[in-house]
């Protein structure tokens, strides 16, 4: 299902971003992100809350115009949102009152894609994520779990260059939270599309990600990268075995102390 002919390469050069708010305060929320991204990569970021990961999410999706500094998704500069940058937010993007079909063709339709070629692509997807089953049930009859996959075919349909997560599974309950993690790993190797995810969960984070990117508090920098292999071992081997292999808990251990830390000085200037 991925796209041999078009290789997908994303750089972020010398970001800022600095919002400046209705009373004149000005907030200095990303400062100077700097990293490449390819085929292959799976690139999960973790930081304290407010650190501007959704800022930076935005701003490669083109919701928002970076202060300075700029983002090239297959050397084409990002200047406002498109269809080959596909966004799953933590839940509310969908039709409750649509199908799991309707949804999912839903973007195809808008564009003009013709009804077989939308058919084809569509059930293949669902297929990819366990939903054929379902293709007729609406919205607000299924999980949140299945939900999720349907906000994601919905974006596969597309077929983007790049998934752009913001805490997709932060609304799940743990098991279907672990199962979803799981799933993310199978579409990432299937489909071969770059995948930019954010998460509120190191234990994730660490079970994602190719490039694993800790960012600072205010203003938002990367202060540590990780390359990591567990996400190729993820498919094969059982997840909570994975989880708890010894490297993976040191890691877990040494960037959650990271963020502590972060936070608690974070507190501390506040107080
Ligand atoms: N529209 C906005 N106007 C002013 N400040 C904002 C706006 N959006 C976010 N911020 C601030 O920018 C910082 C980064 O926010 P955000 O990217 O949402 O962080 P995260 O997703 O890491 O929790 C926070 O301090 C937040 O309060
Ligand atoms: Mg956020």
């Amino acid at each position: 299902m991925s796209t041999p002919n078009s290789h997908s390469e994303l750089r972020v050069e010398n970001l800022c971003m600095t919002y400046h708010t209705e009373d004149g305060q000005d907030v200095h929320a990303l400062e100077d992100i700097n990293f490449n991204m390819d085929e292959g990569n799976l690139v999960v970021v973790v930081g304290p809350s407010g650190c501007g990961k959704t800022t930076l999410l935005s701003t490669i999706a083109g919701f928002l115009a970076p202060t300075s500094g700029r983002i090239l998704l297959n050397g084409e500069e990002i200047e406002k949102p498109g269809a080959e940058r596909g966004v799953v937010f933590q839940k509310g993007a969908l039709f409750e009152w649509l199908t799991v079909y309707e949804n999912s063709v839903f973007g195809l339709k808008m564009r003009g894609v013709d009804e077989a070629k939308r058919h084809e692509r569509v059930m293949n997807y669902l297929d990819l994520v366990g939903l054929t089953d379902f293709v007729d049930t609406p919205i607000y009859n299924l999980s949140g779990g299945m939900q999720q996959r349907v906000a994601i075919v919905r974006c596969l349909a597309n077929n983007p260059s790049i998934l752009l997560m913001d805490e997709p599974l932060g609304a799940l309950d743990a098991l279907t939270r672990e199962k979803m993690q799981t799933l993310i790993l199978k579409i990432w190797k299937e489909t071969g599309k770059m995948v930019f995810f954010i998460t509120h969960s190191v234990e994730e984070a660490i079970y994602l990600a190719t490039d694993l990117f800790v960012m600072s508090a205010r203003p938002g920098k990367i202060m540590k990268r990780y390359k990591l292999d567990f996400c190729h071992k993820g498919l094969e081997k059982d997840p909570r075995e994975l989880k708890s292999d010894p490297e993976f808990i040191k890691i877990r251990e040494e960037v959650l102390s990271l963020i502590w830390s972060m936070e608690e000085e974070t507190a501390a200037h506040a107080g």
